[in-house]
């Protein structure tokens, strides 16, 4: 599918808006309350294809979880199958009326009632999905193969395959270190101690949710601190975890127990809406509802205050009780100038998925932007440096591409319209969507439907806040 997005001619405008749930904790709330033992109600998940494919891997596992409004997790964008046989040893949950359908109830099978699946388990477009379920494999002892799309068949998984070997596990992976990674038999996992050389959520999340099945301490070292939705949504199940420094522990054999949570959105979503004002016509607004703001990822914030940008923050109150000990609130902000920042890498790390739009923001600036230490943007769905570098340069903006970022002349809204490949990568059909906002002639997407991934629902979103966007094969 291909977008075309035109110029904005008047102000872009949107209240009360709430965003789709958090991606990375809505992964864990499903992950993790597969593990408990009890049944768990969460409400707000992230409606996107890579949450749906968490929920598609938990059912082949047999776990009995129910989507809010009835229907089934939908088979993947690639065609492959859905689950080969009906999930669950136990019967499914009980459908409560008062649920929508981004709710779901999960009933838990314990840490040891994970089945081995009878196919391959299809993580489609999700990393986080594939390595997540690598480390509960691996402390399951579940033996299973892990495949995903043309882009996740791209992504490096020795990075987990490598610290769970270390503990004991016995995982394959394919040709360079790629997918498809198979979990076997045989390998009794141990508690233990690793260090990474990158610092991610992902594979500490991995090692972490093996060390819950492993007898004593199992610890993870990375270089900074990442993202630590998984920490704080394991307290809030029951389970201590311990923070040292950039260190975290948890104790086996854990007993987890289940939630009732209320997902905030997600602000690597909101971004782009408050990057869309910021770059609109004069007079333009948007104001977001319950918005996720964990200092471990919200550098997202800081980075705006750096191009200058006056954000808004209303933070809630006791939030935390219910969105699984995160804080959250209301974000809102106006059409504004922005200038040139040196955006380094302590703040990329804690905005590693909104960089791209910050390279959009950086080009509408006025003076230059530099964006260092984002080395890891190489290895995500698409290599984002390389793909924002592209694409930027196609609209007019002068941009040189360096080892681990960006260095980015600003030409202010003198961006003009490209043709632009999203590159199989949710987060460049986005970025690019708000580049063309401002741009002086229409631009057209192909790939548009890579937005759903995260963000189902974008253009019509911004159809309603007053832009023109035409969506065509
Ligand atoms: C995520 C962690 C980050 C991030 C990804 C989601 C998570 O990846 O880019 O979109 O939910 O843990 P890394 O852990 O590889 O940095």
């Amino acid at each position: 599918m291909k977008a075309r997005v035109h110029p904005l001619r008047r102000p872009l405008r949107g209240e009360r808006v709430r965003v789709p749930g958090d991606k990375s904790i809505s992964h864990r709330a499903l992950l993790f309350s597969s593990l408990a033992e009890g049944e768990s109600r969460l409400a707000g998940l992230a409606p996107g294809d890579d949450v749906r494919s968490t929920a598609r891997c938990l059912a082949q596992l047999g776990v009995p979880l129910l989507r809010g409004d009835g229907t089934p997790w939908a088979a993947s964008r690639e065609g492959i199958a859905p689950p080969a046989r009906p999930a669950g040893s136990g019967q499914l949950p009980e459908r409560d009326p008062d649920m929508g359908p981004d709710d779901a109830v999960v009933r838990g099978v314990g840490l040891r009632g994970l089945r081995e699946p009878v196919s391959d388990l299809d993580c489609g477009n999700s990393g986080t999905t594939l390595r997540l379920l690598c480390g509960i494999l691996a402390g399951a002892g579940v033996p299973a193969t892990l495949v995903g799309d043309a882009s996740l068949s791209r992504r490096p998984m020795e990075r987990v395959a490598a610290p769970l070997r270390e503990l004991g596990a016995r995982v394959r992976t394919g040709q360079d270190g790629r997918p498809p990674v198979t979990l076997e038999t045989g390998g009794a996992l141990r508690a233990g101690g690793v260090a990474s050389e990158v610092a991610s959520a992902q594979v500490k999340s991995a090692v972490l949710l093996a060390g819950l099945f492993a007898e004593g301490e199992t610890s993870f070292t990375e270089p900074a601190r990442s993202r630590d939705h998984t920490e704080r949504l394991l307290r809030q199940m029951g389970v201590p975890v311990v923070t040292r420094g950039t260190t975290v522990a948890v104790r086996g054999p854990a007993r987890l127990s289940p939630v009732a949570l209320e997902v905030p959105g997600d602000l690597s979503s909101a971004a782009f809406l408050l990057a869309a004002a910021l770059v609109a016509p004069e007079g333009s607004s948007i104001a977001l509802l319950h918005v996720g703001l964990n200092p471990t990822r919200s550098g997202f914030l800081d980075a705006l205050t750096q191009l200058g940008a006056r954000v808004q923050l209303d933070l809630e109150r006791e939030a935390g009780s219910v969105a699984g000990g995160e804080p959250a609130g209301g974000l809102a902000t106006t059409a504004q100038p922005l200038r040139g920042a040196e955006l380094d890498a302590d703040l990329v790390l804690r905005a590693i998925d909104e960089v791209p739009i910050l390279a959009v923001l950086g080009a509408m600036a006025r003076g230059t932007t530099v964006i260092r230490g984002a080395a890891e943007l190489r290895v995500k769905e698409s290599d984002r440096l390389a793909q924002m570098a592209r694409g930027l340069r196609a609209m007019g903006a002068p941009v040189e591409e360096l080892p681990d970022g960006l260095r980015i002349t600003g030409v202010g809204r003198r961006l003009r319209g490209a043709e632009i490949d999203s590159a199989h990568d949710h987060r460049i059909a986005l970025a690019f969507s708000v580049a063309a906002l401002a741009a002086e002639s229409p631009t057209v997407i192909s790939g548009a439907e890579w937005a759903d991934v995260s963000f189902p629902g974008f253009f019509d979103l911004l159809r309603s806040f007053g832009a023109e966007v035409e969506l065509f094969s």
